[in-house]
């Protein structure tokens, strides 16, 4: 019988084909379960066993972002806590023991950030956070002498103000079950607009309220909350996500467009008014000057300076003054010191940053100072709210501090709130705001914990979330427990047990803020309130979208207090 010439040849177009494409998953399979990276990757005890080609590319796909941090722990407690996986070539590590993290970061090698923080760059640009080599280097020198503790003492009346603000928002709260969280991150976006951003209260644009929302909650079903950070996390963990050609045409892009529009409009807003501000103030500085070359003998009177710089601080600051202008005024004579975006423009205007710079800057320094320190904060009060006894030390503190007085907190205040402190770093330990931090590996690494080598060009995740709860540093590892931090029992423990700002020089620049800010926001709340939670710790529903919050809210009750001594009033 004869054959159809066009089925023959349609047969051996698709036989040829199959053939091929044979092929080529034979060559890729050798190509990549052959390479250097992957047989290195798959020496270290691996999870779940791998599929050919894919890897374990597959695994995260089933896991929801709200289940993430349980399957965590649970990868953790079945294989252990240092491991290796691999998506096509790209190699991955993860690793907990802080001997291991100590090589990472203490490392002026590998401080260069994953590929999967990329997908932050429509949201951040190439600031601070993503950037590497010479504008890491010269960029970090500027913006953490902005973060110097003599800068932060003047930011603390400000950080009251606004905890103020936010304790007198509460009081309809009282009694009422709600999420702080909401709180929180909208005051915490204020006080940078305030502090770091040097923009006065009424030229805000609204409140930070939208921003923040944008950032961390934004529902597009009824259902179902997606922000900024889940979408970003989304992209790094899911393969069908990665790839710019794919995202595109997911609902995920357009929805990044959206609320990417609400944070960058308030970003913006932020420069333009410090931009204006910072005219005024070069006027201002020019009509000094031409002064001062009218009366010569003026510009050599130390004393008329002296007064002269104190007044302009006191112009400069909208604030009251307190105690810490007296330590400030030391300060005077030495270089001056600038606040953030201050010193952006001063560098701007001697031509060593650019626009774009600036406003990669101010995106990365409004993220990275808000949602961690909002989720930290937001942890704290959850806490104190279901151990009462700790809270109680709390509050024991503070009236030993303030007594009955409904003054403001100062910075020699802070200096006193021990307690207080040490219930910041345990939150901290046990709530990480960042779970964990993502390096390249710029060479091969060789672990100390083991005979293993982590390959170059590695992605090697520092999973300190793990960390923060090994047995081995931390007895009760899951108990909440401040003492933890008394200085004794920290100076037994390895440094690099305890990273939740990261450490060496990739470390965050704005630590001591954070604990400033922390100390004097929760001091002002609790001065006030008394939380109430039923929830306790261990039953947090937790969710990593790079900012480790409670999946369940942060949900709390508020109770009006007065210090102990005017409790008979
Ligand atoms: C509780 C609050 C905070 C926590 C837990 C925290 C934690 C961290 C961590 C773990 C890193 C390293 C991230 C990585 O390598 O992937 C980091 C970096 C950074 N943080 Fe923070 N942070 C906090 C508050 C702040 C604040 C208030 C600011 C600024 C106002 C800030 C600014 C930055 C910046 C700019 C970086 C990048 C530094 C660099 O790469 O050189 N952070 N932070």
């Amino acid at each position: 019988m004869d054959t159809d010439p066009i089925t023959t040849s349609y047969t051996s177009t698709v036989t040829f084909s199959l053939l091929m494409l044979v092929a080529v998953l034979i060559a890729a399979y050798y190509y990549i379960e052959t390479s250097r990276a992957v047989r290195l990757i798959k020496k270290l005890p691996t999870g779940p066993p791998s599929v050919p080609i894919l890897g374990h590319s597959l695994i995260p796909l089933t896991w929801p972002p709200e289940l993430m941090v349980e399957k965590v722990i649970e990868f953790y407690e079945k294989y252990g806590g240092t491991g290796g996986a691999y998506f096509g070539t790209k190699t991955v590590a993860f690793i907990t023991d802080p001997q291991d993290i100590e090589i990472i970061l203490s490392s002026s090698v590998h401080i260069d950030k994953a590929k999967e923080y990329e997908y932050f760059k429509p949201w951040l640009g190439d600031g601070l956070l993503i950037t590497k080599g010479d504008k890491w280097r010269r960029h970090r020198k500027v913006i953490a002498s902005t973060f110097h503790m003599n800068i932060l003492k003047t930011f603390v009346p400000l950080f009251y103000e606004n905890s103020i603000d936010l304790v007198n928002r509460l009081r309809d709260k009282v009694g009422k079950k709600f999420d702080c969280h909401d709180y929180l991150s909208a005051v915490t976006v204020d006080i940078l607009t305030e502090t770091a951003m040097g923009v006065k209260k009424e030229k805000r644009q609204k409140t930070g309220y939208e921003y923040a929302m944008a950032v961390m909650k934004y529902t597009l079903f009824l259902s179902y909350n997606y922000t900024l950070s889940d979408i970003i996390h989304r992209r790094q963990y899911n393969v069908l996500l990665r790839y710019d050609m794919l995202y595109k045409y997911s609902k995920f892009a357009k929805l990044q467009e959206k609320l990417l529009n609400i944070v960058h409009t308030l970003t913006e807003h932020v420069i333009k008014e410090k931009a204006k501000d910072f005219e005024e103030k070069l006027v201002k500085d020019q009509q000094v000057k031409e002064v001062q070359n009218v009366k010569p003998m003026e510009k050599s009177n130390p004393t008329k300076n002296m007064e002269h710089a104190k007044n302009k601080a006191a112009n400069y600051m909208h604030y009251v003054r307190d105690d810490l202008d007296d330590i400030d005024e030391n300060d005077i004579g030495e270089k001056k010191r600038l606040a953030f975006l201050e010193m952006m423009f001063e560098l701007k205007k001697n031509g060593q940053m650019t626009d774009e710079e600036i406003w990669e800057e101010v995106n990365t320094i409004m993220f990275e100072g808000h949602d961690t320190t909002a989720a930290g904060s937001s942890f704290a009060l959850c806490i104190l709210g279901n151990h009462p006894d700790i809270q109680a030390r709390v509050h024991e503190e503070l009236d030993t501090i303030f007594g009955d007085s409904d003054r403001q907190c100062t910075f020699q205040d802070t200096l006193k709130m021990k307690y207080l402190e040490r219930v910041i770093m345990e939150t901290l330990r046990l709530f990480p705001p960042v779970p964990l931090i993502a390096r390249h590996l710029n060479e091969d690494v060789k672990i100390v914990t083991g005979d293993y080598i982590l390959p170059k060009s590695t992605t090697v995740l520092i999973v300190q979330f793990i960390t923060h709860r090994l047995e081995k540093y931390y007895p009760n590892p899951t108990v909440f427990n401040p003492d933890n931090f008394l200085p004794e029992i920290m100076q037994q423990r390895h440094y690099y047990a305890y990273i939740p700002f990261s450490a060496g020089p990739r470390s965050c620049v704005g630590r001591k803020y954070a604990v400033l800010k922390l100390k004097v926001l929760l001091s002002t709340i609790l001065r006030n309130y008394r939380i109430i939670s039923d929830t306790p710790d261990k039953d947090f529903h937790l969710r990593g979208d790079i900012i480790l919050k409670r999946h369940d809210g942060f949900n709390i009750k508020i109770e009006p207090r007065k210090p102990a001594s005017r409790k008979e009033e």
